[in-house]
This record gives C-alpha cells, structure tokens and sequence, in this order.
C-alpha cells in the first residue's frame, strides 16, 4: 500500500512535469534556456521523489493526515496534487486517448512502411553530431510510413473532388540523418506520383550548415499548380532569411504569416501561412476573399487561430508524434500548449479539418514506435464522401 502510493505519486510527479515541459516548449522561448529546462526536469524526474520521501516521509497516508492537522501542509499539499494526477487524471487521459475515435473526417487511411535502411543496403546515419543516437539497433528512425489519407473536407468545391496534396514536414537538417535518406524519400514521393500541390510545414533546418541540402533535396519536387513553405522554431533560431531564399529559388512559395490567392482547377483557393508563436505577426485575412481556405501552420497549436478564420483544411508538422511512444500510454514530451492531444494525425474542429503530420526527421535522431511520416492526402467533399 505504501509502496503503491508512493508509485502513483512518483507517476503523478512526472505527469505534472510534463505538462509543464510541453506548455513551456510551445513557447517561442532560446533554445539554450529549453535545452536547460529539459536537463533540469530530468533529473527533478528522477530525483524528485527519493529526494521528497527522504525529506519528508515515505509514508504518504501519515503526511495526508499531518497535511489535514495543520503541519507539514506545503509537502502533504503536493503529495495530494500529485497523488490526484498519478490515481485519477493520468489513467483518465490515458483511457480516453485509447479509446477516441478515429476522426470521422478520414475516410480511408492506407500506410505503407518503407524500411530505408533494407532499400538502401545500409543506414544512412550521416555525418550529424547526434549520428550515435541514429546507430542504435532499437531506434526506428530508418522506418518511413508512407500514408495516404483519403479525408473528408466540408464545403470541398465539386471541381476539387480528388485534389491531392503532397505533406512533408520537419525535416531538421543537421547532419544526420544523411542527405541520402531524404533523397531517397523525395524519390518515394515522385515514384506515388505527382501532387496538385505540396505542402512543407516548417522546420527544414537545424543547422545553417546544412543550407546547401535544401536544393538537392526539395529541388526535385513535382507539383500540377503550386507549393508553399512555412518556418518552424527551428528555422526560427537559424536563419531563417536564407531558408526562404532557397525555397524560393527552387520554386517553393515562402508563405510565411500572409495569404494568398491561387487558382486551382479554375476556382480560387486562398492558402495563408502561420508562423506563430515565433515569427509574428499572424496573417490578416481582413481583405482575404471568401470561399475555401487552406492553412499552413507550423504548430497546430494555431486551430483556433484557424478556426476563428473560417480555415477549411490545416496543415501542421511540429509535434512529431513524440518520438517516442511507449505502449499504451503513447506520446510523452509533445511541445504544445495542448500538450499531448495534437502529436499527431488528423482532427476535425468545427469545420476545420486538421492534419499533423510526424516529420521526416528530428534534431535528435530517435524514434520508437513513432515512424517518420509522409503524407499523401486525397481531399473529397463531405456530402460526396460517400460517392
Ligand atoms: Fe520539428
């Protein structure tokens, strides 16, 4: 009983951790300052219980009643805290999670997983300063899902049945994995074919070294009528000017906290981009026309910008599904101010249909049950969903 206490407690203390870790990191705040911050909540994580019960007792049923008496209440008023969470919220969330169910906005959803490692006839960790990390033999990094979403989209013009869209997202460049990987993935996409438009979602780069991968890679890129880019944090703390310039160069439209009106299939589409919370300011749509509405975020932490702008389709990386997703409980560390509810796939709020894809890569080369991501999304209308 003791023991068990003290374990939900434990439980309730790294539940309360992250929430703060995840709310903190959705903040456009230095990276130096985060990367503090993490270590700090690491070792609090570890060494915040022993270190509690040493202090204060180890018997958490006593302290409660001490708590109840009058003494002791700052410490039995954080055992009750954490107790709540660790007994009560954390099973809750964690139900609720596994038993939601799938957006009614996708129709269909086919993945097919790409073993990179296994086509390439080696793991193509590069030359990145975390290449270690990318080496070892549980990580799933070298493991791609190829999704393609046939999804459900609200006022759908009858002329867009079966537009496709191309999502690629947070691909970091630093070094590893190497520059092979991404070409063989950009390959992938070509080989499904050609998209009506393509969609990056932020956080190309993590290192300004890496600049010069940005044609290679994205330059092979095929598109019928359009492709826009956002930034992410990451682009945020490099430079960010030079980022955009490439893009542009290789065709990619820089659509970075404005709007803009395109034609596709002879109707208008107004596609505007959201940087914020790290470049601001957010788009104004005060003159945007009416009609459909596409929105590319970075984080989808901006789906109630989205909603309150009559967006029709959001687009989002940022998330990463986590990384890490451990059995049943899923996703941990999420940088959202939502925490762990958008890490990743698609949503419907109100109108707005939103997708967060997993990224292609990650400043820190691990993932566990968490692949990396491309998206192919096949939009069709709501009331011709079932045609
Ligand atoms: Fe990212």
């Amino acid at each position: 009983m003791r023991l068990g206490l003290f374990l939900a407690f434990w439980i309730g203390h790294g539940y309360l951790l992250m929430l703060i870790l995840n709310v903190t990191y959705s903040q456009p705040y230095h990276r130096k300052f985060l990367k503090l911050l993490r270590l700090s909540f690491g070792l609090l994580l570890l060494a915040g219980p022993p270190l509690f019960g040493w202090a204060f007792g180890w018997d958490l049923a006593e302290l409660l009643q001490q708590g109840s008496a009058g003494t002791s209440l700052l410490p039995a008023c954080y055992a009750g805290l954490c107790l709540l969470l660790g007994l009560i919220a954390f099973p809750l969330v964690t139900i609720w999670r596994l038993i939601r169910p799938t957006s009614r906005a996708v129709l269909s959803e086919t993945s097919r997983l790409i073993d990179v490692q296994k086509e390439l006839g080696h793991r193509p960790v590069g030359h990145g300063k975390h290449r270690h990390l990318a080496e070892a033999s549980w990580n799933q990094f070298f493991h791609v899902e190829f999704t393609t979403l046939n999804l459900a989209i609200p006022n759908l013009p009858a002329p867009w049945e079966g537009l496709q869209i191309l999502h690629l997202s947070d691909a970091h460049f630093y070094g590893t994995p190497g520059q092979e990987y991404f070409e063989f993935l950009i390959n992938e996409c070509l080989k499904h074919g050609t998209p009506d438009l393509v969609i990056l979602s932020g956080d190309i780069l993590d290192d300004d070294r890496y600049l010069e991968w940005i044609e290679p890679i994205f330059g092979k890129l095929k598109w019928n009528v359009a492709a826009f880019a956002v930034l992410g944090n990451h682009d945020w703390w490099n430079d960010d000017q030079a980022v955009r310039k490439q893009l542009q160069a290789i065709g990619i439209k820089d659509i970075g906290n404005r709007w803009e009106t395109i034609e596709v299939r002879s109707l208008p589409l107004v596609v505007a981009g959201h940087e914020g919370p790290w470049f601001r300011p957010a788009p104004d749509l005060s003159e945007a026309p009416e009609g459909f509405r596409l929105l590319v975020s970075h984080s989808p932490d901006n789906i109630g910008w989205a909603r309150h702008n009559q967006m029709n389709l959001m687009l989002s990386g940022h998330n990463h599904g986590g990384q890490i997703r451990l059995p049943v409980v899923g996703s941990l560390f999420v940088p959202s101010a939502y925490s762990r509810r958008y890490d990743m796939g698609t949503f419907q709020e109100g109108s707005t249909v939103l997708h967060v894809n997993r990224g292609l890569g990650g400043k820190e080369p691990i993932r566990f049950r968490c692949p990396p991501q491309i998206s192919w999304l096949v939009l069709r209308g709501q009331d011709r969903a079932g045609s």
